[in-house]
């Protein structure tokens, strides 16, 4: 596997378009809506200029034929501590054992990019069963769960705002450097 910064460039932009519309990437997600191309684009954009998240694209090999996922990191500013992952897989390469490696090749790029995050936080709900399994097995520790309204920073396409969001029974993990 290797993994690249996301490019403003329409091969990314297409490939991550077709992941973040995949049925089970948006049954996953907090906004469960399909996206519109036009909407995607100008998020895409803003997203791999954005200084306060990394983007990453992960592909089987250097040929970069073969797409296996995305992996983002998300800090408030400059000075965070922490940041928000998210993070996907092609439906031909899920459910082969392989999200293990995926996750600690992208926390690798964040190790040498962010120095000063110490803590990892992800938000997974609770019918994710994978998503659970694999952030618990990778040393994420539960620390709440919400089964009501909460004020997050929701980030909509097109521009990130605080907003209401309804969390389907989600459980947040997070994980600490030792
Ligand atoms: C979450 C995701 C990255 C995990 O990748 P994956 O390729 O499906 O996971 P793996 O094959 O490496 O398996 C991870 C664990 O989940 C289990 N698992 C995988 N698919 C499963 C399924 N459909 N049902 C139950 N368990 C499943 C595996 O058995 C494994 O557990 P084990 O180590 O105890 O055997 C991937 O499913 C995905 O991209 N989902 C859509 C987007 C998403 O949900 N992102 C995360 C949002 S928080």
């Amino acid at each position: 596997m290797i993994i690249r910064n996301a490019k403003n460039k329409n091969k990314d932009c297409n490939l991550i378009y077709s992941l973040s519309n995949d049925p089970l990437v948006r049954s996953n997600s907090f906004n469960t809506k399909s996206i519109e191309y036009a909407d995607h684009y100008k998020w895409f954009e803003k997203t791999v200029m954005d200084k306060n998240t990394l983007f990453f694209l992960v592909f089987s090999d250097e040929s970069e034929e073969e797409f296996i996922g995305q992996i983002r990191f998300k800090r408030e500013c400059e000075n965070s501590n922490e940041c928000v992952i998210s993070l996907s897989i092609t439906e031909q390469f899920r459910g082969k054992h392989i999200a293990k490696e995926f996750l600690e090749l992208g926390i690798i790029e964040l190790q040498k990019n962010w120095k000063k995050i110490d803590t990892i936080i992800a938000e997974v709900k609770d019918e994710n069963i994978a998503s659970n399994k694999l952030f618990e097995k990778e040393g994420f520790k539960l620390v709440s769960r919400v089964n009501t309204y909460k004020l997050i920073t929701c980030s909509v396409y097109g521009g990130g705002y605080k907003c209401k969001v309804v969390f389907a029974n989600c459980t947040s993990f997070e994980r600490r450097a030792a």
